[in-house]
C-alpha cells in the first residue's frame, strides 16, 4: 500500500499520497474530454455511470484509510493530548516537520488577513497539540487540514515537534484589525467576559492550554467565535459557549477588534517584513507579502 508510514519526512508521505489521489482522481473525470476520437455522447454517458460507481468506490477506499480516524473521538484526542503534553520536543525535527504546515500556514505562521489561515506563530505549545489532536479526532471541524494531521503522516511526537516549533516563532507584527471604531465597548466586554480565562492581554495559559489570542488575525477570531457560540466548534470550552451566548454582532466584532489589538511583548514581535530564514527556497504564489490591513 503506497499510504502507509514509512518515511520519515512526512512531507514526502503527503505529496506522495495527496498527488497520487489527487491526479488518479483528476484524471479519471478529466481524460475522456481530452481524447478526441472518444467524445461520442454515448461513450460519454457510460462513462459518466462509471464515474459515479467510481466516486463511490473511491470514497469508500479513502473511508478505509481514514478509518482510524473516522470517528468523532474526543476521548482518543484527551489521551493524545495528555501524552504528546509530556513529550520531550525536538525544535530541529519540528522544523522539518513545519514544512508541511508552511504549505498553508507560511514559513512565518502569520496567517491571512481574510482570516482563511490563523497565525499558529507563538501560540503556546500545549494549545497546538490540543488543537492537532482534536482535528484529528474530529472533535474539531478542519476538512482543509484533517487529511494532513492523520496518524499515517504524523506521530504524536511529529505533532508536538511541530507544535514547539511554531510556538517560537517571533508572531505578526501587522495582523489585521477590526474598523476600530467601538473599541471602548470591545474592551469593557473584554475585561467582564473574557480576561479571567485568556488573560488581560490575551496572552493565555500554558498549563491550561487556554488560547493566546492577542494578535490574531480579525476575521479569524470572529469566525472561531460565531462557531464557538453557535455549537460549530465542537472541542470548545462549554463555560465559555454560556458566557457568550447572548453576544450580538456588534459585541462580536467589538470584541474580537479589541483582542486583535492586545498586542504581544515586544520580544516577541518580528519586524516588519520578517521572512523565516528557516525556509530560504520557500516559493510565495498565492498569498500577498504584506499581511497587515483592515478588514
Ligand atoms: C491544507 C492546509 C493546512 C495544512 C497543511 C496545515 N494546516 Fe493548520 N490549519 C489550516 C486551517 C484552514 C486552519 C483553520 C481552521 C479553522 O478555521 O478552524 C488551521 C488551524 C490550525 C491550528 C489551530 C489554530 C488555533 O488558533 O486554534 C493549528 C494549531 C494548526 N493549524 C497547526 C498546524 C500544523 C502544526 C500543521 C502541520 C503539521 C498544519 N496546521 C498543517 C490549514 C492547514
Ligand atoms: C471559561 C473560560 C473562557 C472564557 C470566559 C472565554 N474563553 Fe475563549 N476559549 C476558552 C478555551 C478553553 C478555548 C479553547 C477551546 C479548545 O480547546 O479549542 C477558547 C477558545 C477561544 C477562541 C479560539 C482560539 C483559537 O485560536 O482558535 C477565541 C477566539 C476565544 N476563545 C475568544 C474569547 C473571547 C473574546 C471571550 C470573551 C468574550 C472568551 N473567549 C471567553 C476559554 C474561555
Amino acid at each position: 500500500m503506497p499510504c502507509q508510514r514509512q518515511h520519515s519526512e512526512p512531507f514526502v508521505t503527503i505529496t506522495a499520497c495527496a498527488g497520487v489521489k489527487a491526479t488518479l482522481a483528476v484524471a479519471w473525470f478529466v481524460w475522456p474530454q481530452m481524447l478526441p476520437g472518444l467524445q461520442n455522447e454515448r461513450y460519454l454517458e457510460n462513462h459518466m455511470k462509471i464515474s459515479s460507481l467510481a466516486t463511490a468506490a473511491l470514497a469508500f477506499i479513502c473511508l478505509c484509510l481514514f478509518q482510524q480516524a473516522v470517528a468523532d473521538d474526543p476521548e482518543r484526542a484527551a489521551a493524545e493530548l495528555e501524552k504528546a503534553i509530556h513529550l520531550k520536543t525536538d525544535l530541529e525535527n519540528g522544523r522539518k516537520v513545519y514544512l508541511l504546515c508552511s504549505v498553508c500556514h507560511q514559513p512565518e505562521g502569520w496567517g491571512t488577513v481574510d482570516g482563511e489561515y490563523p497565525q499558529i506563530a507563538g501560540q503556546h505549545t500545549s494549545v497546538s497539540i490540543k488543537q492537532l489532536a482534536d482535528i484529528r479526532a474530529r472533535n474539531r471541524d478542519n476538512p482543509t487540514m484533517f487529511p494532513f494531521t492523520l496518524v499515517d503522516h504524523l506521530t504524536l511526537q511529529q505533532l508536538a515537534d511541530a507544535s514547539a516549533y511554531a510556538a517560537q516563532l517571533p508572531m505578526n507584527p501587522e495582523n489585521a484589525t477590526g474598523a476600530g471604531d467601538d473599541l471602548e465597548h470591545g474592551k469593557k466586554l473584554y475585561e467582564d467576559n473574557c480576561a479571567h480565562c485568556h488573560g488581560e492581554e490575551g496572552e493565555g495559559v500554558a498549563e491550561e492550554h487556554m488560547p493566546l489570542i492577542q494578535g490574531q488575525q480579525y476575521r479569524y477570531l470572529v469566525r472561531q467565535f460565531e462557531w464557538i457560540r453557535d455549537g460549530k466548534r465542537r472541542n470548545a470550552n462549554p463555560d465559555m459557549v454560556e458566557q457568550i451566548k447572548n453576544f450580538t454582532a456588534r459585541d462580536v466584532s467589538a470584541v474580537m477588534d479589541y483582542v486583535s489589538r492586545l498586542r504581544p511583548p515586544k520580544k516577541r514581535l518580528a519586524e516588519p517584513g520578517w521572512r523565516n530564514p528557516d525556509f530560504p527556497d520557500y516559493w510565495r504564489i498565492h498569498f500577498p507579502p504584506e499581511s497587515s490591513g483592515h478588514h
